[in-house]
């Protein structure tokens, strides 16, 4: 299958929804949280409606919990299954993590042990919501603080066996190998040399707090050098990729965000034309 490739995305933030309604921005698409829009009608779908018309969309959901040991929440996945055949997505991702375990949801996307039972374990529930969805998902890894005893492989190894095992896509966040880089003390080109090209259909950029001796992945700063550095790497590594920032928090003005995307064609324009030179 030929990777679609989207160009430059925000993600769509209700403080946005008027700014965007009236003047159209180039924005060349926006990713939106599927868990905002799952109870149908009201404002949140008025507005999802209005802006789908204008801009293509791709749904990114925060509560699939892939590597939970519960089942897998068959309500939570019509409801996800609803919405995509609603405003038809260029595709539907969530994250390489569980977000809880017994009913409860932490709201926190928590990392997996890196083991040989996990990969089994979410290889087949991956399987599961592509059967079910009809198409193939993307995951995204995650940033972590903190490491099993139990893992055996590394972050990269676990990832790109479960990739091509459930033959599914991936969503990666530059910013999370820069913060689980620094956090883990790995070198995060060896993450990026190891990913399976052809499946890396989304990058994720974002910001994240610094508090010395590690870094929350918090969305509300704008982009690091690091982490742009790591950006450039990656397309030299994979060429083109459909590229978003997301920004959570302390959220500024569209303008703004929409600069910040104009540093991103940059940087992705001059990667790209020194290796076809
Ligand atoms: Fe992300």
């Amino acid at each position: 299958m030929q990777k679609k490739l989207l160009g430059f995305g925000l993600g769509l933030r209700t403080d946005h929804y008027e700014t965007i309604l009236n003047e159209k921005p180039v924005i060349d698409w926006f990713e939106i949280i599927t868990e905002n829009y799952l109870v149908p009608g009201g404002k949140p779908h008025y507005y999802l409606e209005k802006i789908r018309e204008l801009y293509p969309m791709v749904m990114h959901g925060v509560s699939m919990s892939i590597g939970s040991s519960d089942p897998l929440d068959w309500q939570y996945l019509k409801e996800v299954k609803a919405l995509a055949q609603k405003i038809e997505p260029e595709w539907i991702s969530d994250h390489l993590c569980w977000t809880g375990v017994q009913g409860k949801n932490v709201h926190d996307l928590l990392p997996l042990p890196y083991t040989e039972e996990t990969i089994n374990h979410v290889v087949d529930r991956i399987s599961q919501v592509q059967d079910f969805f009809q198409q193939r998902i993307l995951i995204e890894n995650v940033s972590s603080y903190v490491a099993y005893q139990k893992s055996i492989m590394s972050e990269w190894e676990f990832l790109k066996e479960i990739s091509e095992r459930a033959d599914c896509l991936i969503l990666l966040d530059v910013n999370n190998i820069y913060v689980s880089s620094v956090n883990h003390e790995f070198n995060p080109d060896d993450y990026l040399t190891a990913m399976p090209k052809d499946r890396i259909y989304q990058i994720h950029l974002a910001g994240h707090s610094d508090r010395g001796d590690y870094i929350i992945d918090t969305h509300d700063h704008e982009i690091v050098d690091p982490v742009w550095n790591l950006y450039s790497s990656a397309l030299r590594h994979f060429g083109m990729v459909s590229t978003m920032i997301e920004r959570d928090d302390n959220i500024p003005p569209l303008s703004t965000l929409i600069e910040e995307l104009n540093i991103a064609k940059k940087i992705a324009q001059t990667t790209l034309a020194k290796e076809v030179a």
